[in-house]
């Protein structure tokens, strides 16, 4: 039932859609010049509306790009050398060389596959995500990662990978410096 009226929605608005294609295509034809005063008007705002969104849209966009949810590569670290963890991905669940890692140091995940895609990504105590990256067969992702809040972080796939998909996760403490 829910199926039908979708499915007649869909064609409706596909019908809509192809109206539009059809009147454009018909009038393709026509002269800059030759244009009717509400063609003219038509084109003048929708020039507006594209500069007024790119105004709207583009700046946030701009101010927002470097926001990402996980640590952009950095070349100096502060905080010491890395801790190094090997992370492997198979169907279905990750192998870590650490499970404990000290907090304000950095942490270099190399991450890997053994058979197909998955998606590293590290969830902390309240299930955000901290960092993630693809783990691929064939290749060594690096993520670097500071923690700054010790405690129970949790590794989940971030791509579907089958049957067992959501079986797939892994623990690791972060602790206090000592
Ligand atoms: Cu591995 Cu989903």
């Amino acid at each position: 039932m829910l199926q039908d009226i979708v499915w007649i929605i869909s064609l409706v608005l596909m019908a809509v859609v192809g109206l539009g294609w059809g009147f454009v295509l018909l009038n393709s034809g026509a002269r800059e010049e030759n244009y009717a005063p509400l063609q003219q008007r038509a084109y003048r705002l929708r020039a507006r509306l594209f500069w007024g969104l790119v105004a709207v849209f583009g700046v946030p966009m701009v101010l927002t790009l470097s926001d990402l949810p996980y640590d952009a590569v950095r070349p100096a670290q502060a905080g010491g050398e890395a801790q190094v963890v090997d992370a492997t991905g198979y169907m279905w669940r990750w192998e870590l060389s650490e499970e404990r890692i000290e907090a304000g140091r950095p942490v270099e995940f190399r991450v890997r596959s053994a058979d197909i895609n998955h998606g590293f990504a590290i969830y902390d105590e309240e299930l955000k995500i901290v960092a993630q990256v693809q783990a691929m067969p064939g290749l060594t992702n690096t993520l670097r990662h500071t923690f700054t809040r010790p405690g129970t972080y949790r590794v989940l796939c971030l791509e579907y990978c089958g049957l067992g998909h959501h079986n797939m996760f892994a623990e690791f403490t972060v602790e206090e410096r000592s």
